[in-house]
């Protein structure tokens, strides 16, 4: 052979190596291992239900709610010292896993002055350290936040920021513990704080509020998670605020769909009537005299009680339910099935919800203990998801 020749053949060993390594590295980069879905729960600490009560079973992360920020170190502390650290909840808390092995323990932060921790690089720092002493004294899992809302430009710039900082030194510490964040579904919110590929890349999940997308505030009655746009009724701003909106600005927005998990909510939010006659949804509504009624409240002297009528958003589909001026939109088994098969249906990573001491954990209702928490179980039970990092437009 010539030097030409042997040339020639060792440039085309060289591609055709070039090409394998390249065509092996993408075949590994897409065939990503199937995951279980998340059923992560919220739970503020109560005397009603206690830490050793958890239903480790039934969701597989718990996270405590809520730990703050120091303003005068900018560390993150207890949300409360007394029953975080002197009663030992924390500790208690983590222990579950000798109860349940493959529940994860998470911690998640609320504080509304993140804007000016994350604003100072010094301050981030303490911010971080703070947070890996907390994890690793107590002996978390994974690191929550929930800074509701970065709401300026600057916040929108930081937000990235803070999260990759808090990333590097989590994968330096290398214990695997997971990095996530609740975030809104208002479209507005979003819009405004969220720099979704640059967030999504470094979180592991992001939990998005479906829910309390509506209040009495809105001064007409209206069910506050509804799955889709009802076309007679949401316009303007409210054109984009349900669930399925959301969910598509997020993963159209550059969020992977296995990282983004829907939240659902374990309470009803309730509107004042101005004219008992006028019942449907958008009533006319006395201006912010309304709240919450938690599940396990709602099931027994709402859906039980013939004094009730109980009634249905078609297209929202979810229930809502009134009597005299008392108005509540709400969730139930049938709502969060619905939820659940949209979820799979979409592929997306999981479901949240807002928050276990709301569920009949008790069994009061008889429907059985956890009735909504097991009706997301339970909805979930043959779902896998399939992680894909490419962009994917919805639908
Ligand atoms: C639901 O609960 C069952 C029984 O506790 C558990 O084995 C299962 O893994 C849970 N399902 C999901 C999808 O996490
Ligand atoms: C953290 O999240 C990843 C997915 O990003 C998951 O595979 C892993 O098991 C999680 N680890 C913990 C400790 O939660
Ligand atoms: C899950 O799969 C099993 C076996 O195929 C089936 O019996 C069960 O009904 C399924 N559960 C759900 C919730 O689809």
């Amino acid at each position: 052979m010539t030097v030409q020749w042997k040339s020639l053949i060792h440039r085309m060993e060289t591609w055709m190596v070039l090409t394998m390594m390249v065509l092996g590295l993408t075949t590994e980069a897409f065939a990503q291992e199937e995951l279980p879905p998340r059923i992560v729960c919220y739970y503020t600490p109560s005397d009603d239900l206690l830490i050793e009560d958890l239903p480790g079973d039934l969701c597989t992360n718990i996270i405590y709610a809520f730990a703050r920020l120091s303003i005068d170190t900018w560390e993150a502390v207890p949300g409360n010292y007394q029953d975080d650290i002197v009663e030992g909840g924390y500790k208690r808390f983590t222990s579950l896993k000798e109860r349940y092995p493959d529940l994860r323990t998470d911690i998640s932060v609320a504080d509304s002055n993140m804007a000016y921790m994350a604003r100072y690089k010094s301050r981030r720092e303490t911010f971080i350290r703070s947070v890996i002493n907390i994890m690793t004294t107590y002996g978390f899992d994974g690191f929550d936040i929930d800074w509701e809302f970065p709401i300026l430009p600057i916040d929108r710039n930081n937000y990235p920021i803070l999260v990759n900082e808090l990333r590097a030194a989590f994968d330096a510490e290398g214990k695997g513990w997971n990095l996530t964040a609740a975030v809104p579904a208002s479209s507005i919110l979003i819009d405004v704080g969220y720099d979704i590929p640059k967030l999504c890349s470094s979180f592991d999940a992001v939990y998005v509020m479906g829910y309390d997308l509506r209040s009495s505030e809105e001064g007409f009655t209206d069910v506050h998670s509804p799955l889709y746009r009802r076309p007679d009724l949401d316009i303007f701003f409210y054109y984009y605020d349900n669930v399925n909106d959301a969910m598509l600005k997020w993963a159209n927005g550059g969020c992977p769909r296995h990282k983004l998990i829907l939240g659902v909510p374990f309470y009803g939010r309730t509107f004042t009537l101005k004219n008992p006659e006028k019942h449907g949804l958008h009533a006319l509504a006395e201006f912010a005299v309304g709240g919450w009624y938690n599940y396990n409240q709602l099931c027994k002297s709402v859906i039980d009680d013939p004094g009730w009528v109980l009634d249905y958003d078609p297209v929202g589909l979810v229930p809502f339910a009134y009597r005299d001026t008392f108005w509540v939109g709400y969730e139930d088994q049938d709502s969060l099935k619905i939820k659940m098969e949209y979820l799979r249906n979409m592929g997306f990573g999981g479901v949240m919800n807002w928050e276990l001491t709301t569920d009949d954990f008790s069994g009061y209702c008889g429907e059985g203990t956890w009735p909504l928490l097991n009706t997301l179980n339970d909805s979930l039970q043959n779902y896998t998801v399939i992680p894909v990092d490419t962009f994917a437009p919805g639908t």
